[in-house]
């Protein structure tokens, strides 16, 4: 009897692929904790940027802000990669954008389905997330390097109890199943096109896609809840949100959704 469902084959993943760099290595695992943590261990073996790991059946997901990140076997996409990025310290946090916009291009571009991005990396359709992007750096030889994480609801057709008020999957969305290595070549080939143009550009795309962009939203940051309309990112990445009258710039919150 075949067990094909619960595998992702890497050479269907390269036959989609039109980059240079961006997944030429992938090491595929049947099970491990965190695809993050995989790529991390490999640098010790000397890999190079665009390599790539990926699993089926990764058991501690790493959320942000230390949340847990689930992932169904044979439904979600769970995958990392390497960068290198040739780009100065401080503009490193907009790698975490950039991502954003790949994963949210590639989607559109595979899917047809609409799809959006909230602030500062969540992937929403129809105001429910579907997707979310871990991004961690280190020195590392004198050297900075860049993981960047993404775990998305592919073809999930029921979501855990805790999450699911909020979450959705593309199946669900597009109701029809969806083959997962085109759409993770489709996001690779869309990360690689807009690495390679000058960041400015990310900022540009990330707004195009922004879900609440002139929406009026809760924020919470730290311990407060604040009302105001969010106007835009700037060149840093920060929101800028406009608050009882004065623009106020915040590199770190949540955004509510009415
Ligand atoms: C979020 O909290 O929104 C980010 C979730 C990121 C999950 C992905 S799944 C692949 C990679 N490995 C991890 O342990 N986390 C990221």
């Amino acid at each position: 009897m075949s067990t094909n469902k619960f595998l992702i084959f890497t050479n269907l993943i390269q036959a989609n692929l039109t980059t240079k760099v961006f997944g030429n290595e992938i090491e595929y695992l049947t099970f491990t904790d965190s695809t993050n943590e995989d790529v991390w261990e490999s640098l010790e073996n000397d890999i190079d940027e665009g390599f790539l790991c990926i699993t089926d059946n990764q058991k501690k997901g790493r959320g942000r802000r230390g949340n847990n990140w689930l992932s169904e076997p044979g439904a979600s996409l769970s995958f990392s990669f390497l960068i290198k990025p040739q780009i100065s310290l401080e503009k490193i946090g907009l790698i975490s954008l950039l991502a954003g916009v790949s994963v949210v291009e590639g989607i559109s571009k595979f899917t047809n389905l609409d799809c959006k991005l909230k602030w500062p990396n969540d992937i929403i359709i129809n105001k429910k997330k579907v997707g979310g992007i871990l991004v961690e750096s280190k020195q590392f030889n004198g050297d900075i390097f860049v993981v960047i994480g993404i775990g998305l609801n592919v073809n999930e057709q029921e979501l855990p109890l805790e999450i699911v008020e909020n979450a959705t999957s593309l199946r669900l969305e597009k109701k029809s199943p969806i083959q997962r290595e085109p759409l993770l070549a489709s996001i690779l080939n869309a990360f690689e096109s807009i690495y390679n143009v000058d960041y400015k550009k990310w900022i540009e795309l990330w707004n195009s896609h922004c879900l609440h962009l002139n929406s009026d939203v809760k924020f919470h940051h730290g311990n407060e809840i604040i009302q105001g309309t969010f106007l835009e990112i700037n060149n840093m990445g920060q929101a800028i949100i406009n608050i009882n009258g004065n623009n106020q710039k915040f590199s770190t919150g949540i955004i509510e959704l009415p």
